[in-house]
């Protein structure tokens, strides 16, 4: 038996990245080029700069993923690529890169969805993880609560109705003051904070147990924020990060348990950027613990935007047969 190393390209977003996987579990390489500094100074992604900045940087950021797993092209068995959700024109870069090199090194393609990419990241570093699972993806863009029933086989039981868990952590940093991406400041930020200062709603959607809402909680950190400003109370950031990541953890830690019971899911993976909030790891485990419930999560590094995970999806695809024709285009709002 063969071993089947798959290249990953990821430019959905900010993050241009490529790596090397073998057999689905193993990384040769994963490198990533971060544009946060650049977007930094306009206190989010701007979606032009994002693209320009992909273009400058997917071909070193191949080279150096292949060199760095010390092998070439030809040793490449096929090449997965993010073809959505996320930016257009920022996944339109991947998906001609992979295209143009699938072309010309005749390697065959495979399509991969951002959000079975976060999924995947959970294989890396638990190899004795497999399906079936409960997955719960908190990234900047997603915020759903997934039945991983097989490699490939997903049922979104629940999603969010307005923001997404890392949106509403970047709203509510900015509110505060402290800057683009919001999420691992809040999270620092708030161990010196109480989180029983000030008392933020958690939301539950009629007739929707697993589905999330944030805009309600991002809009009462505001009034909060607002009514100190009116009856000139002095303003605690530490201890409205505290209290808005425990009403955050709080909503998606019941949820997560609640659902895992009813479907009698014994493991739990977390996928996405705030997955590596350190808050939502304690809460979860905890809960875990309590329920008899197996918790996973990736490293801080393969739960943001990596290419990674990528590379892991786009093997269990492969091997299923899946393979995208050089028609590929970018789908900025596809569904899993
Ligand atoms: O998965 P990701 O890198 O990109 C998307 O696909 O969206 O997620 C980025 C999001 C940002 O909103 C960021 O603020 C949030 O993840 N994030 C965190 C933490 N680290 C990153 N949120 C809370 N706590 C963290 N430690
Ligand atoms: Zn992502």
């Amino acid at each position: 038996n063969k071993d089947i190393l798959i290249l990953g390209i990821e430019s959905s977003c900010d993050e241009t990245a490529a790596a090397v996987v073998k057999n689905g579990r193993e990384v040769l390489s994963n490198v990533i080029s971060s544009q946060i500094e650049l977007h930094k100074l306009y206190g989010g992604v701007v979606p032009e700069i994002a693209s320009r900045k992909h273009i400058e940087k997917i071909n070193q950021v191949i080279e150096e993923a292949l060199s760095s797993a010390k092998v070439t092209l030809d040793d490449i068995d096929a090449i997965g690529v993010t073809y959505g959700p996320g930016l257009v024109g920022a996944l339109l870069v991947g998906v001609a890169e992979a295209k143009a090199i699938s072309y010309a090194a005749k390697k065959p393609l495979v399509g991969v969805h951002h959000i079975e990419g976060h999924v995947s990241a959970n294989y890396i570093e638990n190899r004795e993880l497999e399906p079936p699972f409960l997955c719960l993806i908190v990234s900047g863009g997603h915020t759903h609560l997934v039945l991983v029933n097989d490699y490939g086989e997903y049922k979104i039981i629940g999603r969010t109705r307005d923001d997404a868990a890392g949106e509403a952590f970047d709203k509510v940093a900015r509110a505060i003051g402290l800057g683009y991406p919001g999420g691992p400041k809040i999270d620092r930020l708030a161990k010196e904070g109480n989180s029983k200062a000030i008392k933020f709603p958690r939301a539950n959607i009629e007739g929707a147990p697993y589905d999330f809402s944030f805009s309600g909680l991002k809009s009462a950190v505001l009034n909060h924020i607002n009514s100190c400003k009116m009856k000139d109370i002095e303003i605690n950031n530490a201890d409205i990060a505290a209290s808005f990541q425990e009403a955050v953890v709080d909503v998606l830690t019941s949820k997560t348990i609640l659902a895992a019971k009813e479907y009698g899911m014994k493991k739990v993976a977390l996928a996405g950027g705030v997955a590596s909030n350190g808050s939502l790891r304690e809460g979860m485990l905890r809960e875990c613990k309590k329920n008899k419930i197996e918790l996973y999560y990736p490293s801080p590094i393969y739960c943001t935007d990596n290419a990674a995970m990528i590379g892991v999806a786009a093997y269990y695809e492969f091997i299923k047969g899946a393979r995208a024709d050089l028609d590929l285009n970018a789908v900025p709002n596809l569904k899993i």
